[in-house]
């Protein structure tokens, strides 16, 4: 292989012109003239064309008939600066193109799934199909495939030098990179462990780092003064975008410091990484504290490209004549709001009566929804009647609404309910009326929250355990006192979503052990669960704090895609599954008992019916059972549409039955008749006759294409 002379194809210049080029790639798209043959030739780095000229050599020219898309290729020529008027601006080689001299087949390739080219060879003509509106299951099954494509292969030449960038950076601070491990023990932080069983400690089991959380304050306890990594973490969760059961973290933590540190380093970090995407982020970030973004905006991460900024009313319309409200705040209820700038010819009044006060404000727990629109200075809506001169003059200046503003208010007797249904309303307005521009970034830390959160009435973290708490005080038995304690920690929003979080760490064994007794661990399960990091904190440990990254989510805003499954190299579906690998799959029978688990079987005691696996190392036929593909596909064919839960639902459902008919195969079914059988296949008329009153209209009122007496049913199977 001449790989020393190869140049990649992407690189080629007009400085090049009348130089000999070795290039290696896969051919992109062919286009045949008859007495020459065109090619796109594409590696990591771009694509240029080839000509097969049989004027410059007849060999390459008659073998360049066998080529077809994807298959790989060597080949040697000259690059020529291309005639004038045939340049492709679609290409940033356009201007020139090589002429093969030799040309030898490297590789084969079948047809394809999908496309994957995504330049048109001639200036002006569209590409066939776009990849994007390819099944999301299909690419990530040919991954491989996919990310040929070159947009996809820049979104991850870009996720490295982002990691590039973050990594000189934290060098040029003396960060250190040091790696944690991955088997280990739980290290909490709100979601279930994957766990991985032991084979030498039969019944024990290691958990997939949720973060490295634990291990990186061990290392501030070793001296090692700041320390950072790009690391794998592992959380079996509920299912939502933006989450993936391993996602990557950029976890930092450094001692001798305060909030200030951390925000002074990530801010610089965020500025230089989204400085990448060509995003320009104004330091310092503003910050809100969890308080104020929760009853400004009812949530915990604001979106600040846009106002609507929640107003309390309840005070205005406590006495008022309009009996909704008067009742909800009579009874300590809450009534707020917020005002849309200058979109009054956007929402017309049916639009906000019978869409969102009927259906969208429900929708989010409402009861109802109450709406005002500011024209000619003056408040207008369906109940404006029972409000008093004085009331609405002071609803105006509350809001400072002027015309052409919309007012949006909720009353409900949970103030809580209230931010809930507002902060769900201002998003599903700002989107409807395009005010979250895909060009603007607006930062924010928002800092101050809850220590602990009360589910069913037990006490949880709202972090981790580890969060230092605002004042050391408290008694770990006062549950009242408990909910009102703040922490050090501090969350990164930028628009609306969670990149990061962090805290300021508990570095006293004493209060560390408070929290955890706050927390209801008895000594035992504390032992058990901490006991080692305990230990280490009796020996010294610095004041030390930090933050994590989710750099999947970071990467995907900086390079503006919607999914962070679009900057992971192989990510799982939307159901955690893994198309390509098929992964997570049942294992051999004989690895379960290695590691001394028992199969669950699907009846209690019919463990030992199953059939032992026919090859050793060969997927089982258990392996081979019913996949998600497989569920989709036969979904398809019957033309019914299906969410992601109702497919794992069947899947599971016929997997379970699969694997019940497999332990029949052990009964003895000798002399047993069989219990039901096909029947003829025979065409019959039906026996009941419409009645008379039958309209035919009502009988066909559901067939989808009528012609006269006779409807069109679709065809199932495509030909
Ligand atoms: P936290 O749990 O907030 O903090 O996680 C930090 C960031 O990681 C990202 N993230 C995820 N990204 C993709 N898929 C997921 N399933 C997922 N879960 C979280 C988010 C989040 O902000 N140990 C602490 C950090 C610390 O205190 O230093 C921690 O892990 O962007």
């Amino acid at each position: 292989m001449h790989w020393r002379e190869r140049v990649y194809c992407g690189e080629l210049t007009r400085s090049q012109e009348g130089r000999e080029a070795l290039l290696m790639g896969w051919v992109d798209a062919i286009r045949d003239h008859g007495n020459l043959l065109f090619i796109h030739l594409r590696d990591i780095k771009g694509i240029v064309q080839v000509v097969f000229d049989p004027r410059v050599s007849l060999d390459s020219y008659q073998r360049s008939a066998a080529l077809k898309e994807e298959y790989i290729v060597l080949v040697k020529g000259k690059v020529a600066l291309r005639e004038k008027g045939t340049e492709n601006p679609n290409i940033p080689t356009g201007d020139i193109e090589v002429f093969a001299e030799e040309m030898e087949i490297l590789s084969l390739s079948k047809s394809l799934p999908f496309q994957i080219s995504e330049k048109a060879m001639v200036f002006g003509e569209n590409i066939k199909a776009s990849p994007e509106k390819v099944d999301e299951d299909l690419r990530l099954q040919y991954r491989y495939l996919d990310l040929r494509r070159p947009s996809m292969q820049e979104l991850l030449v870009k996720r490295y030098q982002i990691m590039r960038c973050i990594r000189d950076y934290l060098g040029q601070l003396n960060f250190l990179e040091v790696e944690t491990p991955f088997l280990t023990k739980s290290t909490p932080e709100g979601a279930r462990d994957y766990l991985v069983p032991s084979r030498i400690h039969q019944g024990k089991f290691y958990s997939l780092p949720q973060s490295p959380q634990l291990f990186k304050q061990l290392l501030m306890m070793s001296g090692m003064d700041r320390y950072f990594q790009i690391v794998r973490c592992f959380r079996d969760e509920d299912l939502r975008p933006n989450r993936q059961p391993e996602f990557t973290q950029l976890d930092l933590e450094a001692s001798f410091i305060d909030e200030e540190f951390i925000y002074e380093v990530v801010e610089e970090l965020a500025a230089r990484t989204f400085a990448l995407g060509g995003i320009h982020l104004r330091k310092p970030f503003p910050r809100m504290t969890y308080e104020e973004a929760m009853e400004r905006y009812g949530s915990d991460r604001p979106d600040l490209r846009f106002g609507m900024a929640f107003e309390d009313v309840t005070d205005i319309v406590k006495d008022t004549r309009y009996g909704v409200f008067r009742r909800i705040t009579s009874a300590g209820g809450a009534v707020k709001g917020f005002s849309i700038r200058g979109k009054a010819d956007q929402l017309s009044k049916n639009v906000l009566q019978n869409e969102y006060a009927m259906k969208i404000a429900p929708s989010f727990g409402a009861r109802g929804m109450t709406w005002m629109k500011v024209t000619g200075s003056k408040l207008e809506s369906n109940i404006v009647q029972f409000f008093s001169e004085s009331e609405l003059d002071r609803l105006k200046e509350r809001f400072q609404a002027a015309d052409g503003d919309v007012l949006i208010l909720i009353a409900d007797l949970s103030r809580e309910m209230v931010n809930k249904v507002l902060s769900s309303l201002r998003l599903h307005l700002a989107d409807r009326l395009g005010m979250m521009p895909a060009d603007c970034f607006s930062p924010l830390w928002v800092t101050d929250f809850p220590l602990f959160e009360l589910k069913d009435g037990n006490l949880g973290s709202q972090h981790h355990p580890f969060t230092m708490p605002d004042r050391i005080d408290f008694d770990p038995s006062d549950q009242k006192d408990l909910i009102t304690l703040k922490s050090r920690a501090y969350d990164l929003v930028i628009n609306g979503e969670e990149l990061g979080g962090g805290s300021i760490r508990i570095h006293d064994m004493g209060i560390q052990r408070k929290i955890f007794r706050a927390l209801e661990l008895t000594d035992e399960e504390i032992e058990a669960k901490f006991g080692f990091f305990l230990r280490a904190l009796e020996y010294g440990a610095p004041p030390h704090g930090g933050l994590a990254l989710g750099l999947d989510r970071v990467v995907a805003m900086v390079l503006k895609v919607p999914s962070i499954r679009d900057v992971i190299a192989f990510p799982k579906n939307r159901s955690a599954y893994c198309p390509l690998t098929q992964a997570p799959s049942l294992v051999e029978e004989s690895q379960l008992k290695e590691l001394g688990l028992l199969q669950p079987s699907p009846r209690p005691g019919m463990a030992k019916a199953r059939k032992p696996a026919k090859t050793e190392g060969m997927p089982s036929p258990a392996a081979e059972r019913i996949t998600l593909d497989r569920v989709r596909h036969v979904a398809k064919l019957a033309r019914l549409r299906m969410t992601e839960e109702e497919a794992l639902s069947y899947q599971k459902d016929l997997n379970d039955i699969l694997a019940y008919v497999e332990t029949l195969s052990e009964l003895d079914t000798e002399n047993v008749e069989p219990m039901s059988h096909v029947l003829e296949m025979k065409n019959v008329w039906r026996e009941d006759k419409p009645r008379k009153s039958d309209k035919k209209e009502s009988i066909l009122s559901n067939a989808p294409v009528r012609d006269g007496d006779y409807y069109k049913v679709p065809r199932i199977i495509e030909g």
